[in-house]
């Protein structure tokens, strides 16, 4: 990675346009993995005047930006941590999936080794620090090391609410998944990191971190918390050669959440909007970026990849 010494100049990743026919495959079989990976109907297509498609032509110079390098992404059995273990194999890392549902996690690990990339499925419950750190353990023992940690699971279980109505046991649990999980996960990565000279933490924090809705007190804290735990890394390990970021998602649309979404809802969400609505094909780009050496300069950023919602005038999302 950029961090490595005497690399910060040098472009990322080995692999370039001229490597070997196996490899040109095995990308191209990346680039057939479909929407969920690369986004989003409402893209407008490129036109480029009847020659071969832009994105195929892209594909087929496209350098390998994360061979090497040895990947956890928590909560990677569905949504936006599905894309990301998936893009993170794409672009050549070796990348454990975890969450507790096992079944979808042998579906996205089958999903990777099917386009010839390579993957693992470790299960772990976050509310249990012993078990964030078994995950990481058992993760690193898998690929041999660790270098990049995705902190994106977030609970779901708990029912949140405004302060003035929610229970210590619900704000307790939910801190726990989306706060402290992510400081235990990051607690166990960072020897590794440490020892292989670098590591790049990604940190899949809200908007809501920033600009909360009501009647979400406990993901709001959770959520800022994480902001500024990413701060603290940063600092920490900067001289181990371990960067930390921050990615503030917009409104990303979920399958599971948004199967029903009503016309009405999605218009007035869009409207919130200055694009469009994301897709996890854009957090996932995103966290290829952060975790590569491309992004060697960059520590302790919050990225809002929100779609402009953060800047757009009185408009809040609900
Ligand atoms: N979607 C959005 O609009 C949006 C906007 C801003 C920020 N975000 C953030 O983006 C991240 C992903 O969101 P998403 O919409 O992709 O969520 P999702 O589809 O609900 O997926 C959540 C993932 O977290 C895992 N998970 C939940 N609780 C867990 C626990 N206790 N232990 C281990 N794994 C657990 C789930 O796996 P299992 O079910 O297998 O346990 C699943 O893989 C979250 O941090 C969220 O706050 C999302």
């Amino acid at each position: 990675m950029g961090s490595e010494p005497g690399r910060d100049d040098a472009p990322a990743g080995g692999v370039t346009g001229a490597s070997s026919e196996a490899e040109h495959r095995r990308r191209w079989k990346f680039g057939l993995l479909g929407p969920s990976f690369h986004g989003n109907e409402r893209r407008p297509r490129v036109q480029n005047g009847g020659r071969r498609p832009a994105r195929e032509a892209a594909d087929s110079v496209r350098r390998v930006r994360m061979e090497g390098e040895r990947a956890v992404v928590t909560g990677s059995t569905a949504g936006i941590g599905r894309a990301v273990a998936i893009a993170f194999a794409a672009e050549g890392a070796a990348v454990v999936v975890t969450g507790r549902n096992a079944q979808r996690g042998a579906a996205v690990v089958g999903e990777i080794a099917a386009a010839g990339g390579i993957a693992h499925f470790v299960s772990a419950d976050l509310h249990d620090e012993r078990a964030c750190e078994e995950l990481v353990q058992e993760a690193a023992r898998r690929l041999g090391g660790l270098t990049v940690l995705v902190n994106n699971a977030a609970g779901g279980d708990s029912r949140d609410a405004t302060v003035a109505e929610i229970t210590s046991e619900a704000w307790q649990a939910i801190l726990r998944v989306d706060l402290t999980a992510p400081m235990w996960c990051a607690r166990a990565s960072i020897p590794h990191m440490r020892a292989a000279g670098h590591g790049s933490i990604v940190n899949i924090s809200s908007r809501q971190g920033e600009r909360p809705s009501p009647g979400l007190s406990a993901y709001v804290a959770a959520k800022a918390g994480l902001n500024g735990l990413t701060r603290a890394i940063a600092v920490e390990e900067a001289p181990h050669g371990i960067r930390c970021n921050t990615i503030s998602p917009g409104y990303v649309l979920n399958d599971r959440r948004d199967a029903d979404l009503a016309p009405e809802r999605r218009a007035a969400l869009e409207g919130m909007h200055l694009t469009r609505l994301g897709v996890a094909a854009d957090v996932s780009a995103a966290c290829v970026y952060l975790a590569s050496g491309e992004s060697g300069f960059v520590t302790g950023v919050n990225l809002q990849l929100d779609g402009g919602s953060s800047i757009a005038r009185g408009r809040t999302l609900g």
